[in-house]
């Protein structure tokens, strides 16, 4: 398999990270995962976009305009032909004797690579159970970080308990999944938490915000309590991975009548329809 590391496609195994790359000792690094479906990108120039946002937010300059990091994901893609599947791509702020403050030298390291990743076909289909945990994120959730700590407790939390995902609480207030966006439904109207600093801006998330308002739903971003999930008629968690999934059960409490509804089944053919016109698949 060819990967993309620092300027050169090389195959997987020639990359060999340094021990001082700030990614690996400090998590000073941003990524993207970008969905693969028939071999085509799906939904690039947000993720594109929302890899600039990042950049910027923790001052990391990028070296590779948009167009020439897109060029690069294709030639992977084409090169490696995932099918369905996935592009990772990782910018750290580069390798330098380990010290906090930004070292005046070091270039930003990129890493690019694909992998298989088949549709969740299963869970659209039949939905998934979540529990709830304490958000105990730091306040810039806006940004795709590789600081995933937090997030990877809380989602080995969800693995324990044998369940999908675990839904982040902050000040009772739902914000987000561990590694997606959460929506509840109430009769015709989606609900789901604003896009500021405390959820990531999902791309999957962008997409559903317009095909709500296609499908003639009525859209609030305003955040909702455990207890206002618990009481809603649907509830879906959304990402390049996970798609449109409907989630059937809360902290073992049945949402709605405990299976997919009527709304997040209509998202998923918009949702479905939006895959097929732009990739084909
Ligand atoms: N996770 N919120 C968090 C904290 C996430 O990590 C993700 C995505 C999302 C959904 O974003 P999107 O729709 O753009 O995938 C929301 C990716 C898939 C991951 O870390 O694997």
């Amino acid at each position: 398999m060819q990967v993309f590391y620092n300027g050169r496609f090389m195959p997987a195994e020639q990359v060999s990270i340094d021990m001082e790359d700030r990614g690996y000792q400090f998590a000073d690094g941003i990524y993207e995962v970008v969905r693969v479906y028939n071999n085509r990108l799906f939904h690039l120039k947000p993720h594109l976009e929302r890899l600039g946002r990042s950049a910027a937010g923790v001052e990391l300059e990028l070296p590779w305009p948009q167009e020439e990091l897109a060029d690069v994901m294709a030639q992977l893609v084409k090169a490696n032909r995932p099918g369905d599947g996935i592009v990772y791509l990782q910018i750290t702020r580069g390798v330098a004797p380990r010290n906090h403050p930004f070292p005046a030298r070091a270039e930003p390291a990129i890493t690019m690579y694909t992998k298989e990743f088949p549709r969740p076909t299963r869970n659209v289909e039949q939905g998934v159970a979540c529990i709830t945990v304490d958000d105990d994120r730091w306040l810039r959730c806006n940004i795709k970080s590789i600081s995933l700590l937090p997030n990877v407790l809380a989602k080995q939390k969800a693995a324990r308990a044998g369940v999908y995902e675990a839904i982040f609480v902050r000040d009772g207030r739902i914000t987000e999944g561990s590694s997606s966006n959460i929506f509840c439904v109430y009769g015709d109207t989606v609900q789901t938490h604003p896009a500021n600093n405390l959820i990531l801006n999902g791309i999957t998330r962008q997409a559903l915000l317009r095909l709500i308002k296609q499908e003639g739903f009525r859209l609030v971003e305003e955040p909702f309590s455990v207890p206002g999930l618990l009481a809603a008629d649907e509830a879906i968690v959304s990402s390049t991975t996970s798609e449109v999934t409907p989630i059937v059960q809360v902290d073992g409490h049945a949402i709605g009548e405990g299976r997919p509804g009527r709304v997040t089944r209509a998202l998923q053919a918009a949702f479905e329809a939006e895959i097929r016109r732009e990739t084909g698949a």
